[in-house]
Order: structure tokens, then sequence, then C-alpha cells
């Protein structure tokens, strides 16, 4: 049992740390510029960064690399970002501010897209995908917690 949860975990660590990475390591210039979206509100929102979606897709594919298969590290890298950038597009036409919480939105759009990008190589069956989104919402919301506990983020979600 634990063997097998550990199992889709290594799976799917590429997207993991390239879901982790910006929150440490990004900031900076937002990736859309200020620009707005037809609304008339923010595209992506001040919290999306240039720094922050590069950091994130080179450490997806740096973990892809140190686990020997670098395509489906950078396709969850890739994967990962995408997926937090839609999440936020979404978050912004719900007049969400940046860092407002969107309950499952937040934790899954990650994984969600990586997983599913990343199938046709890592050949996940349909009990993987399943495994790995349904531990993704814990996961997050304890790697969520400690963050903001040791003050990595300013919230603890
Ligand atoms: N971050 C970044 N670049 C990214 C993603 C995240 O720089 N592409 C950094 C930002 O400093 C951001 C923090 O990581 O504030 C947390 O990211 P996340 O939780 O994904 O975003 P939110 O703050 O919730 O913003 P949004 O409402 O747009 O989802
Ligand atoms: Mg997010």
């Amino acid at each position: 049992m634990i063997h097998q949860l550990l199992a889709v975990l290594w799976i799917y660590l590429p997207a993991y740390v390239a879901n982790a990475a910006p929150v440490v390591l990004g900031g900076g210039r937002p990736l859309d510029g200020g620009a707005t979206w037809v609304d008339g509100k923010p595209l992506l929102g001040s919290h999306k960064t240039i720094r922050g979606c590069a950091v994130g897709m080179l450490a997806g594919a740096l973990v892809g690399v140190a686990q020997g298969w670098p395509t489906v590290g950078v396709v969850q890298g890739v994967g990962a970002i995408l997926g937090d950038l839609m999440s936020s597009f979404v978050k912004r036409r719900l007049d969400l501010e940046p860092g407002a919480s969107a309950p499952l939105l937040d934790q899954l759009d990650f994984i969600v897209v990586a997983a599913l990008l990343s199938q046709p190589l890592t050949k996940a069956s349909h009990q993987d995908l399943a495994t790995i989104i349904l531990l993704t919402v814990p996961i997050h919301y304890l790697a969520n917690f400690f963050s903001w506990l040791f003050k990595v983020k300013d919230r603890p979600w």
C-alpha cells in the first residue's frame, strides 16, 4: 500500500517540484505584464511571474533528468505551470484577488494538467491518475500549512 503510494508520487515528482519551486524562487515581473482581459480584470494577476514560471519549468526538467526520464520532467514541468496559470486565469474571471483561496482549483490545477499531458510518456493507469489526484489535495494543504508556518508563504493555503 505505502509502496504503491510512493510509486505514484515518484511518477509525479517533477510536477510537484515544478509547482513548489515558484513559491520559493518566484517573484518579480508578472508574466501578463499587467495586462487585462476583455472583462477589464487582470489576465493572470501579479502572482504569476516570469521568474516563477521559468524556475518551475526548469525545476521539473531537472527532477526528470535526475530520475532518468528527462522528457517526462520537461512535460510535467510545463504542464504544472500551465495548469497553475489556467487556474489563475479562471480565478481572475471569478473576481478572486491574487492569493485568494479557490478550493480544489488551487490544489489540483497543476497536477491534472501535468498528469494528463505526461500520460502518453508515463503510461500511468486510470488508477494511478485517480490516486495522484486524491493524494494531492491533502498533500497540498499540508505543504501549504508548513510553508506558512515556516514563513515561506504568507497565507496558510
Ligand atoms: N509564483 C510565481 N510565479 C508563478 C507561480 C507562483 O512567482 N508562476 C509565486 C508568487 O510569489 C505567488 C506564490 O508563488 O505569490 C504563490 O503561488 P500560488 O499559490 O500558485 O498563487 P496565488 O498566490 O494563489 O495566486 P493566484 O490567485 O493567481 O492563484
Ligand atoms: Mg495556484
